[in-house]
């Protein structure tokens, strides 16, 4: 069996597409094929036995597109390995302390039930001041969040590693 992984993703203002292409590059340099793309733009997962899902998250929500594509194709995902992320909190200490125990969408919770993902994590995220719209800027002052870029790409290598050791396991 092939086992190519599929690493699909959905951002707002690119934090999250560099975190999905780290993972791919992770996956594909510890030997399992892995193809990077916008969730949006993923037709068909027949190819993949691996999926990795993420998005940004936006007032405690993940894209529209990362939300529909998890609705979607829900029967296809509880098919398969599937390791799931969200880019979000910003600033020192751990991403689920940083949002207050927010570890997944409320609205998306049971059908991540049914597709029982190996993992589901929060990484933190970026926040560029120079791509904030005006509402965005309020928001960000009003909640205190640190205006930074807090990704942690040594934790984003790990987790791939490990989702690149279960893959080859499996696939023995
Ligand atoms: C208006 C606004 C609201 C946000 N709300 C949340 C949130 O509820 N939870 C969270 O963890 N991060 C939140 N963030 C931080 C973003 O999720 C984070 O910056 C993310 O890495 C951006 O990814 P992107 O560049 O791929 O869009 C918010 C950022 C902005 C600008």
């Amino acid at each position: 069996m092939s086992a190519k992984a599929l690493v699909a993703y959905a951002t707002k203002y690119g934090a999250t597409a560099e975190i999905a292409e780290k993972i791919g590059e992770v996956l594909n340099s510890a030997g399992v094929p892995a193809d990077v793309s916008p969730v949006d733009q993923v037709k068909d997962l027949s190819a993949y036995d691996a999926v990795v899902l993420g998005s940004a998250v936006y007032i405690f929500r993940w894209r529209r597109e990362a939300s529909r594509f998890l609705k979607a194709k829900e029967k296809q995902l509880a098919e398969r390995a599937v390791w799931i992320f969200s880019s979000g909190p910003t600033g020192e200490g751990d991403p689920v302390d940083l949002t207050e125990g927010w570890s997944f969408p409320k609205s998306l919770q049971a059908r991540l039930d049914r597709i029982r993902p190996r993992e589901t994590v929060v990484f933190h995220g970026a926040i560029d001041p120079g791509k904030m719209k005006g509402l965005e800027k309020w928001m960000i002052q009003k909640v205190k969040a640190a205006v930074e870029d807090s990704r942690d790409w040594e934790a984003i290598a790990a987790w791939a590693d490990g989702i690149a050791s279960a893959v080859k396991a499996e696939r023995g």
